[in-house]
C-alpha cells in the first residue's frame, strides 16, 4: 500500500496565507502531490477567503523517497499564474503538476484543456503588468521633506507585489504608493512595502504632475503612426478615467493631419518631462530572472524569454527588454542599433526621435511599417546618467554579440527576403563583423544562409547633423534608400 492510500482523508485543505502566497503553494503542492493526493481530493483556499469546514489537520509530510521533477518552465508560467484573480487557480496548477509526473511533455500539448488555461492565465497575467507599467500616474502629496507620490490604479489581477520592484527600479528617488483595490505597494527610498487593498477614497486627487503627463503625451504622441483602434487595444477605455491625459486623445486625435507635417522638426528636440523622475541608477533585479538556454520553438516564446535575458550586463540598467515589433511574415525586417530612453521605457522600437525620421521616411519612400518587422541589434537600452537625463551609449562588439542569439531567432522564425542594417551596430549584428557602412551603404550582401542585408544608415545620423540643408539632403538619400528597399521587397 502506498503511503498515499495509507492517508485517510478525502478532502484535504491547503490554505495559503495570501492571494500570491506562490512558496505555500509549492510546499503544500509538494506535500499532497508526493503523497499521490489527487487533485479532486483537495480545496485550495488563499488570504481571509479560507473555508471555515477546514480542518486545522497539517497536510502530510513530504513522503520520504519520492522526488518531484518539475520543469523549471512550468515554475515560471505558475509564478506567473499565481497573481491571477481566478480561484481555481491554485487548483488547476495543482492538477498540472500533478500531471506532470506522468506526463512530462504536458506543458508542449497546447490542445490540452489544463494547458490552455495556464496559458490564458499568463497571458492575462503579463498584460495588466504591462498595463499597469504603462498607466500608473503618480499624483503629488504633501510639501518639502513630506513630499510623497500616489497613484491609484485598478489592476485585473494580484500583481501588485509581482510588479512592485519594476517600479522602486524606475523611481528609487521618489517616495511613492501605488494604491489599487488588489493591495498597495509603498517605496519610501529605502524599503518597499506590500500592503492590503485600498480604496479609491484613499488616493489623492490631480494636482500639477497631471500637467507633466499631459505634456508627455502629447510629446510622444505619434500622428503618422496612428491607428486608433490599435491604440484603443493598447489603452482601453476602462484605464482611461484614472488617466490625465486621456482627455486629450479626441483632439490629437483629430489634429493628426496637420500635426504630422510638422512632427519630425518639433519631436526630436523635445526633452520628454517624465525625465524629471527617471533615477540615474537602477540596481535591482529583475523579478524573472529567467534565461533561455535553447532556442524558443516561437517567436513570441523567443519574445518572452528574452524578457528574463541576463546574456550581458546591459538588463541591469535598463528598465525592460525591447523586443521587435510587427507581423511575423514579415517580408522585410529592420535592425536598429539598441532602443533608445523612450523606447525603454515603452518598451517598443523606434518610437522616439529617430523612430520619428524613420517613420516619415519610410512613409515618403511607400514603405508600410506595419507590415515590416522592426527590431533592434541590441536589446536593451544601455546608457550613461548625465545629471537626471540619460545619454545613448553605443553597445560594444561583445554585447552585440550576446545579443545576436535573439536576432538570428526573429530572423529564424520571419524568415524575410530582406534585411535592412539601419548602421553599423545592426550591420555587425547581422553580418557577424564590422563593415564601413558609408562606403557600402546601398550595397545588397547575400550571407551564407541566402539572407539578403541591405545597408544604409542609422535614421539618428541625420538627426545628429547641424546644417539644416545638409540634413534634408542626408534626409533625401535616406528616402532613396528606402525606396531601393521597397524595389527589393516587391522584386
Ligand atoms: N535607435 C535604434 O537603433 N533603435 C531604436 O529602437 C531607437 C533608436
Amino acid at each position: 500500500m502506498s503511503q498515499a492510500r495509507a492517508l485517510d482523508h478525502s478532502r484535504w485543505t491547503a490554505s495559503l496565507s495570501a492571494q500570491t502566497d506562490f512558496s505555500g503553494w509549492r510546499d503544500a503542492a509538494r506535500r499532497l502531490a508526493t503523497n499521490e493526493i489527487a487533485p479532486d481530493d483537495i480545496v485550495w483556499s488563499a488570504g481571509e477567503s479560507e473555508d471555515l469546514f477546514a480542518a486545522d489537520t497539517p497536510l502530510p509530510d513530504v513522503a520520504p523517497g519520492v522526488t518531484l521533477n518539475v520543469p523549471r518552465e512550468f515554475i515560471d508560467r505558475a509564478e506567473a499564474v499565481i497573481c491571477h484573480s481566478d480561484p481555481t487557480r491554485f487548483a488547476l496548477l495543482y492538477r498540472i503538476l500533478f500531471r506532470l509526473r506522468t506526463e512530462p511533455n504536458l506543458l508542449k500539448i497546447a490542445s490540452d484543456p489544463d494547458v490552455m488555461k495556464l496559458y490564458e492565465m499568463e497571458k492575462s497575467v503579463r498584460r495588466d503588468i504591462h498595463k499597469m507599467r504603462a498607466f500608473v500616474r503618480f499624483v503629488e502629496v504633501g510639501e518639502g521633506k513630506d513630499k510623497r507620490y500616489a497613484a491609484w490604479f485598478e489592476p485585473d489581477h494580484f500583481i501588485v507585489e509581482r510588479n512592485a520592484p519594476f517600479f522602486v527600479r524606475r523611481f528609487t528617488g521618489m517616495a511613492w504608493a501605488i494604491l489599487t483595490p488588489k493591495g498597495t505597494a509603498e517605496w519610501d527610498g529605502e524599503n518597499l512595502t506590500i500592503g492590503p487593498p485600498a480604496s479609491k477614497a484613499d488616493a489623492p486627487a490631480a494636482d500639477a504632475t497631471e500637467d507633466l503627463w499631459r505634456t508627455y503625451f502629447t510629446n510622444i504622441f505619434n500622428p503618422a503612426r496612428l491607428k486608433v483602434k490599435a491604440m484603443q487595444a493598447e489603452m482601453p477605455k476602462k484605464y482611461w478615467k484614472n488617466l490625465p491625459e486621456a482627455a486629450l486623445i479626441p483632439d490629437l486625435i483629430k489634429g493628426a493631419d496637420r500635426a504630422a507635417r510638422d512632427m519630425i522638426e518639433r519631436m526630436p528636440t523635445m526633452p520628454a518631462p517624465h525625465h524629471a523622475k527617471v533615477q540615474e541608477k537602477y540596481w535591482s533585479a529583475k523579478e524573472t530572472p529567467t534565461d533561455a538556454e535553447a532556442p524558443a520553438h516561437s517567436l513570441d516564446e523567443a519574445r518572452r524569454q528574452a524578457e528574463g535575458c541576463r546574456r550581458c550586463p546591459l538588463w541591469r540598467d535598463a528598465t525592460q527588454t525591447v523586443f521587435g515589433e510587427g507581423p511575423q511574415d514579415a517580408r522585410i525586417v529592420f535592425v536598429g542599433e539598441q532602443p533608445g530612453d523612450q523606447e525603454d521605457i515603452a518598451g517598443k522600437p523606434f518610437v522616439g526621435p529617430a523612430g520619428k525620421v524613420f517613420d516619415g521616411v519610410l512613409d515618403e519612400a511607400g514603405v508600410d511599417r506595419r507590415i515590416t518587422y522592426v527590431t533592434n541589434a541590441v536589446k536593451h537600452f544601455k546608457f550613461e546618467p548625465r545629471g537626471k537625463r540619460r545619454i545613448h551609449s553605443k553597445p560594444n562588439a561583445g554585447e552585440v554579440q550576446a545579443c545576436r542569439w535573439w536576432v538570428e531567432q526573429e530572423l529564424g522564425f520571419i524568415k524575410p527576403d530582406l534585411a535592412v542594417a539601419l548602421g553599423a551596430t545592426a550591420a555587425l549584428s547581422l553580418l557577424g563583423k564590422a563593415i564601413p557602412v558609408t562606403k557600402m551603404r546601398g550595397e545588397v550582401v547575400t550571407r551564407d544562409d541566402g539572407l539578403r542585408v541591405f545597408i544604409t544608415i542609422h535614421p539618428s545620423f541625420i538627426l545628429r547633423i547641424r546644417e539644416r540643408a545638409d540634413a534634408e539632403a542626408e534626409r533625401e538619400r535616406f528616402v532613396a534608400d528606402m525606396v531601393a528597399v521597397r524595389k527589393l521587397m516587391v522584386g
